[in-house]
């Protein structure tokens, strides 16, 4: 995996046993108090934390996935065994195929290298107009985001009104640090997307995702060409 971990170190293992304890009880809190939820797995290293929490407990939370049809061959093979380990097949959401037609058309097949509008174009009928659909009609909707994974997320909170989709959005790892995450996942076997032994502890679509170099920012393997501060997709903007 990308960090080791020494599960014998008893500051850890304490550290990270009063956080998912404290993780559990808000994922109850959220099936309890904002039933329909949904939590949006990108089947990286926190969201499978997210899906084990969720699934061993059997909160009543649905999961699902956005397949961009660009996703990493390793991402999908996670998807299938999500479905092998836990029984568990998440809930997929794909982009419309008219948006795709007419952006490939007018634009090519690869546009998201050639100016950071076409990628946001892109990110957009790939993910976001996506993501809409999914969260319509939910009270809430849960992420895996952490604030240490990039200077976009410090001080990410734990809760805070989505004003752009209209409901509440949790994230209940915004506390957690990479290696919580990585002992959270060693000490419960949970499967995990291999692509994070080969250094990519960020993971989105294949095109735009590379391996890092020990020692870079979390997150410089995404979107590798463009400045650090156009690095989101639009699935968590704020409203200006
Ligand atoms: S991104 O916005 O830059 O793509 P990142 O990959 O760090 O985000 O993921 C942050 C959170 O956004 C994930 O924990 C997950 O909740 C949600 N997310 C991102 N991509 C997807 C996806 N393809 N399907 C479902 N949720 C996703
Ligand atoms: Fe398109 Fe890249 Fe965004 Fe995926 S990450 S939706 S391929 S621009």
């Amino acid at each position: 995996m990308t960090i080791n971990v020494n599960l014998d170190d008893p500051a850890l293992i304490d550290a990270l046993a009063a956080k998912t304890t404290a993780t559990r009880s808000l994922l109850r809190q959220i099936a309890t108090d904002f039933s329909p939820a949904v939590f949006a797995n990108s089947l990286g290293a926190e969201d499978m934390v997210l899906t084990d929490l969720i699934v061993g407990d059997k909160v009543a939370i649905e999961i699902f996935s956005l397949d961009t049809g660009r996703l990493p061959l390793e991402t999908y093979d996670l998807i299938a065994e999500v479905k092998r380990h836990y029984g568990l097949a998440l809930k997929l959401y794909y982009p419309r195929h008219n948006l795709l037609e007419t952006y490939t058309r007018k634009n090519g097949i690869n546009a998201f290298y050639e100016s950071v509008d076409l990628r946001k174009d892109c990110c957009y009928m790939r993910k976001v107009e996506p993501l809409e659909r999914a969260l319509l009609g939910q009270n809430a909707w849960i992420t895996g985001m952490r604030a240490q994974q990039s200077a976009t997320r410090d001080g990410l909170p734990v809760r805070a009104f989505d004003e752009i989709n209209g409901l509440e959005k949790f994230n209940p790892l915004a506390d957690w640090s990479e290696k919580e995450v990585w002992a959270y996942i060693a000490l419960h076997k949970v499967p995990y997307n291999t692509l994070h032994d080969k250094f990519y502890p960020s993971i989105g679509c294949a095109p735009c995702t590379r391996a890092i170099t020990p020692g870079e920012d979390v997150r410089s393997g995404r979107w590798w060409w463009e400045n650090p501060e156009s690095k989101e997709c639009g699935l968590h903007v704020k409203k200006a």
